[in-house]
């Protein structure tokens, strides 16, 4: 419903999103920077509460999935040979487990790409060895990204992961004998038994180890996952949102989005909230002036195509202006910065020509504030976005996968 509404308010559209099976599609980009995102689909287990596309690690099917990967990127740099890439982000999965492959997969990217920002990438705890983060602080990665999800036994246990929390505090003080630039810690509020007081707790204990940004992400219950136990509900969620701000406030940290804070005057770190980016690997999406396309979910296919160096097929959305101005202000009020001057530099055109009535609606309700660069969330606006963005997430995230998780090329997926 929520969806709904917003779709006609703001994208202007009665009739609903379409993503259509596609060959390939050739993305446009009017900006000289872009993004790059390799999803890495293996991990050691499969943790009941995580909705990202991933299978068991196997030795053979790993290095079969490096050499397409390695395709992949051949192929599609080919068409982006004028542009900056200003940032790589390596996610999954579990990047790090093809890490003999890292040094070759990096140096690929490095030939076939202008590379001019940092390299970007997310780590299971049991990742944390002193072996690996030499290699990775070797092959440029300045910015690491550690899941821990919660310190507190009984949220973990609820959560079904299955690293207790002492042994991922002793491989956090390892992150001390190296340099990354940003440290990131992905926590989850909202799990059933957890206490305001494990919450602070996680909080507090993450930055003690060394983290310069703390993700908190709403536990959210994934319609084809299977939960033991189903998040708190919204009102527990607010006070726990709340606190957490509370928190990041005490202790110097702004909050840089309606998920994130991060310590003041550190590099801040983001895999979703770019104007624009490539994907590579199994499920990875890209997105252009033009279209959002989403890569086939099935690793095998995925590898077949690009074994014969052929594209694996995806699910294209084309946009029209409106719709892509839309995804941009999605993203950005997510950011809790609409600023005027990137809107005219991605699109052309004034950012209240496009939306005058909407932020005019937001200010009035009290959600936006003006400022000299655009509008802010303001608290409330902060709030209200945190559940829209919870909601987008069941309706449109978890409808796609759903499908996109049973069928290697869906004809067409409607939103
Ligand atoms: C790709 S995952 C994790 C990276 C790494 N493999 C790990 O397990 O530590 C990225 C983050 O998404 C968050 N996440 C995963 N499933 C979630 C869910 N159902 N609800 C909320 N956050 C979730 C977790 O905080 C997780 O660390
Ligand atoms: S949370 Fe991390 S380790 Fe667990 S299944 Fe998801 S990606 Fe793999």
């Amino acid at each position: 419903m929520l969806t709904t509404v917003l779709r006609i308010l703001i994208a202007r559209r009665i009739k609903p999103f379409v993503f259509e099976r596609r060959k390939d599609v050739y993305l446009r980009y009017r900006s000289s920077n872009i993004g790059i995102y390799v999803h890495i689909p293996f991990c050691r287990s499969l943790c009941p509460f995580c909705p990202y596309y991933k299978v068991l690690y196997k030795e053979e099917i790993a290095k079969r999935f490096k050499d397409a990967l390695i395709n992949e990127i051949e192929i599609v740099s080919t068409r982006y040979r004028d542009k900056t890439v200003d940032s790589v982000y390596f996610g999954g999965g579990t990047p790090a487990l093809l890490i003999d492959y890292l040094p070759e997969i990096n140096a690929k990217l490095k030939t076939n790409f202008n590379i001019s920002g940092d390299f970007a990438i997310e780590l299971h705890p049991l990742d944390l060895t002193r072996e690996n983060l030499k290699i990775l602080e070797e092959i440029g990665f300045g910015m690491i990204s550690i899941g821990i999800q919660s310190f507190s036994k009984r949220c973990l246990d609820a959560l079904d992961r299955r690293e207790g929390a002492q042994s991922v505090k002793k491989s956090l003080l390892l992150i001390k004998d190296f340099d990354f630039k940003t440290v990131d810690v992905d926590l989850i509020f909202g799990i059933p038994g957890q206490t305001l007081e494990s919450l602070k707790e996680d909080f507090e204990t993450a930055v003690e180890f060394g983290a310069t940004q703390i993700s908190t992400y709403p536990f959210i219950d994934f319609s084809f996952l299977n939960n033991r136990e189903k998040p708190l509900g919204r009102r527990e969620k607010r006070v726990m949102l709340r606190q957490l701000t509370q928190i990041a406030n005490d202790i110097g940290f702004e909050r840089t989005s309606i998920w994130t804070f991060a310590k003041r005057g550190s590099q801040r770190y983001s895999s979703i909230t770019r104007d624009n980016f490539i994907g590579f690997g199994p499920s990875a999406s890209s997105l252009g002036d033009n279209a959002f396309k989403i890569n086939t979910f099935f690793l095998e296919e995925y590898i077949n195509s690009l074994e014969k160096k052929d594209l694996p097929s995806c699910l294209v959305l084309e946009f029209d202006i409106i719709s892509r101005a839309s995804y941009w202000l999605f993203w950005n009020s997510y950011n809790m910065d609409i600023n005027r001057e990137s809107f005219y530099r991605l699109f052309g055109v004034e950012l209240e020509k496009i939306f005058y009535w909407q932020l005019r609606f937001g200010e009035v309700l009290g959600l936006l504030k003006r400022y000299e660069k655009g509008y802010k969330l303001t608290e409330r606006g902060a709030y209200y976005f945190h559940l829209v963005e919870q909601e987008y997430t069941h309706k449109y995230i978890d409808r796609i996968w759903r499908l996109q998780r049973t069928e290697s090329y869906p004809e067409r997926i409607i939103i």
